[in-house]
């Protein structure tokens, strides 16, 4: 083991966790033949196989499930370490590992970048992503802090809500709605609707509402991106519900509006989310302070100078 390398470990850890070549090359921003040619090298230093394909699934072997274990311990000891030397140093440095829920990407970069300015000794990693693999991020304890609005019901978790998220009918500026004051609920069934995809926070939350009121909507199309829906509604393929956050593109807002219809805005919230037992290092408690004293003064003011 004395010719392996941490950078071969880092590679073989992030195929391991995957299962996968392809998506541990993405993740680490190298092609898929310099990871296979890292985790060789690496299988040659342990002198046993660490993978086996069988079919097109990949396997660890006896020996790859130890080393993936003990990489496992050997980073969080590492980042452990790096922390410690930070406190000593007195300073805030290192590396903030946040990710967060597709529609927080409206709110969470604008707050990094003050963040940032004041602590540019700290490094950040920002994984934007669906719930499926927030979990499984979770799951594998990859990131410092999470952010999101719909929780996963199977995890112990610490949940904090720093800010609401606003749910709102948008439809095109062109709609005969427009004009319409408080306009009723059970109204919305005759309208098509363009919903997000199965899976998504903004989803269930919509679906929610309606199923309380017994009301069915007819969903035109399934669409995975807040933007792309924007531009449906703009386009004229129906109407939608999504987080006011999305609406900070100015570009847009003179083609879509929000509708005054009762019962909206959904109120939700936006939470800074770990595991319930996670230590969070000196970084993380850092960014997590900031985003519950400042985050919601921050948001707020850009959000109202955009709209
Ligand atoms: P999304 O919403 O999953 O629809 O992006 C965020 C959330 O509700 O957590």
């Amino acid at each position: 083991m004395r010719q392996a390398t941490l950078h071969q470990l880092k590679v073989f850890e992030a195929v391991a966790r995957h299962n996968s070549f392809t998506r541990a090359a993405e993740e680490l921003f190298l092609t898929q033949p310099t990871v296979s040619m890292q985790v060789k090298q690496l299988a040659k230093a342990v002198g046993l196989p660490l993978f086996e394909q069988v079919g097109k699934r990949l396997y660890l072997t006896t020996a790859g499930k130890e080393l993936f274990g003990t990489c496992k311990g050997l980073f969080d000891q590492l980042s452990e370490f790096e922390s410690t030397i930070a406190n000593l140093k007195g300073l805030k440095q290192g590396t903030l590992r946040l990710s967060v829920i597709t529609t927080a990407k409206y709110i969470i970069p604008r707050l990094l970048g003050l963040f940032s300015q004041r602590y540019p000794g700290i490094d950040i990693s920002l994984k934007v992503t669906n719930h499926e693999r927030i979990s499984e991020r979770m799951l594998n304890n990859q990131d410092d802090i999470y952010v999101m609005s719909q929780l996963p019901s199977d995890f112990d978790l610490n949940v904090h809500p720093f800010l609401e998220n606003p749910l709102v009918v948008l439809a095109p500026r062109s709609h005969p709605l427009v004009k319409e004051k408080n306009i009723p609920l059970k109204r919305l069934a005759d309208e098509l609707f363009i919903m997000r995809e199965p899976g998504s926070g903004t989803r269930q939350a919509v679906k929610k509402l309606f199923d309380d009121h017994g009301i069915t909507v007819k969903v035109k199309l399934d669409l995975g991106s807040n933007e792309a829906i924007k531009q449906a509604i703009a386009g004229g393929l129906g109407i939608s519900v999504l987080s006011r956050h999305t609406l900070t593109s100015e570009s847009m807002n003179h083609e879509i509006v929000v509708l005054d219809v009762e019962h909206f805005p959904i109120l939700r919230h936006w939470y800074v989310v770990y595991p319930a037992g996670k230590q969070l290092s000196i970084v993380a408690r850092t960014f997590f302070d900031y985003l519950m004293n400042e985050g919601k003064a921050i948001a707020e003011h850009t959000f109202t100078s955009i709209i």
